[in-house]
């Protein structure tokens, strides 16, 4: 038995590769394992939400959560704002992390770039914040995509640093890659991870969209002048990224697919893809719609804070001791 913790921001509405990256592994470990999963509205913030539209999707990604098979008896379901050690001991970690390896990290170069001069501070303490997140329930594996891994191995990094300097107070965590770590590119630019944060609404699949426009946006992805369905990152990435979507669903390896496609042309395939990932999002979508308006939402995410703080609170209480705070 281990513990197991992950997060999602409530920053868009969720996208395929978000469920096939992470979300999908989440109820994988739920039955074995102690499960602590938060939708990470803190994180949101580091750049500028909308208040009303931030709350609604805070609450429509717990939903999400619930359709996706989460099961609230199995695993703690929670708001991380809810939970006030987090952003306390965020700031502790803040105080543990140097410029320099922040300023280091992939996400916020890529994030960074697109604000100009007025870089929100938030995006660069990111990482010390989702590392609190973690090491609150000694966690041992964090279910995430493949793009976290930066920001795992600087999780490892602060709590070894923290136990180094003030004892052996966190479990240090080991990120868990589901499906040999599922990366799902943008439909458009397929060299680009596809992300709720991207504006070109057509290069993404989202976990609520209706099947005709799955078909569409699958129809109309990039694809290349080869014909040929072959899994090659770099000379057919747009291919590559649907025999990986495929993959994903069907649980075939690339090269079954290949094989199933040789000598076929890319609308078939393309065909197939959509309907495979279709028919892996209808019931999401059906349960969705039951529970997004369901009072007892509200009930599952405050027990879940209950039973969240209760975990959190020993940890904190032992890093403040720690310290001599
Ligand atoms: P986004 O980048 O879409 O805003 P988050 O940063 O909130 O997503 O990430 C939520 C989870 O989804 C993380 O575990 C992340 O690794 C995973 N994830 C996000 N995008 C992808 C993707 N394109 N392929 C696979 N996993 C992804
Ligand atoms: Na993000």
């Amino acid at each position: 038995m281990s513990i197991i913790f992950s997060g999602i921001q409530p920053s868009g509405n969720l996208t395929l590769g978000n469920y096939l990256g992470a979300l999908r592994n989440f109820t994988k470990v739920q039955h074995d394992n102690e499960c602590y999963y938060c939708v990470v509205n803190q994180h949101a913030i580091t750049v500028p939400q909308d208040p009303k539209l931030l709350h609604q999707r805070t609450r429509e990604l717990a939903a999400i959560y619930l359709a996706a098979g989460l099961d609230p008896e199995k695993a703690t379901l929670f708001v991380q704002s809810e939970v006030p050690e987090h952003a306390q001991l965020g700031w502790i970690m803040t105080t543990l992390s140097y410029v320099g390896e922040l300023e280091r990290m992939t996400q916020y170069k890529d994030k960074a770039s697109k604000r100009g001069d007025s870089i929100p501070a938030g995006l660069l303490t990111y990482p010390p914040l989702m590392a609190a997140d973690i090491l609150l329930y000694q966690t041992n594996y964090v279910p995430v995509g493949d793009d976290q891994k930066q920001h795992m191995e600087i999780t490892r990094d602060l709590a070894q640093r923290f136990n180094r300097l003030y004892g052996e107070v966190f479990t240090i965590p080991q990120i868990l890659l589901g499906h040999d770590g599922t990366r799902v590119m943008s439909l458009q630019e397929p060299t680009k991870k596809m992300s709720k944060s991207d504006d070109n609404t057509t290069a993404t699949i989202y976990l609520l969209d209706n099947p005709k426009d799955i078909e569409k946006k699958i129809k109309r992805a990039q694809t290349d002048s080869e014909n040929t369905v072959r899994y090659d990152i770099d000379c057919q990435p747009g291919i590559s990224n649907l025999i990986e979507i495929l993959s994903a669903v069907t649980d075939k390896t690339h090269e079954e697919i290949e094989a199933a496609y040789a000598g076929k042309g890319y609308g078939v395939f393309k065909k197939d893809v959509a309907d495979a990932v279709i028919s892996v999002l209808e019931p999401i979508q059906n349960r969705y719609q039951e529970l997004v308006g369901d009072p007892e939402l509200d009930r599952i995410l405050d027990a879940g804070a209950a039973k969240a703080h209760a975990k959190a609170s020993v940890t904190y209480e032992k890093v403040c001791q720690a310290m001599g705070l």
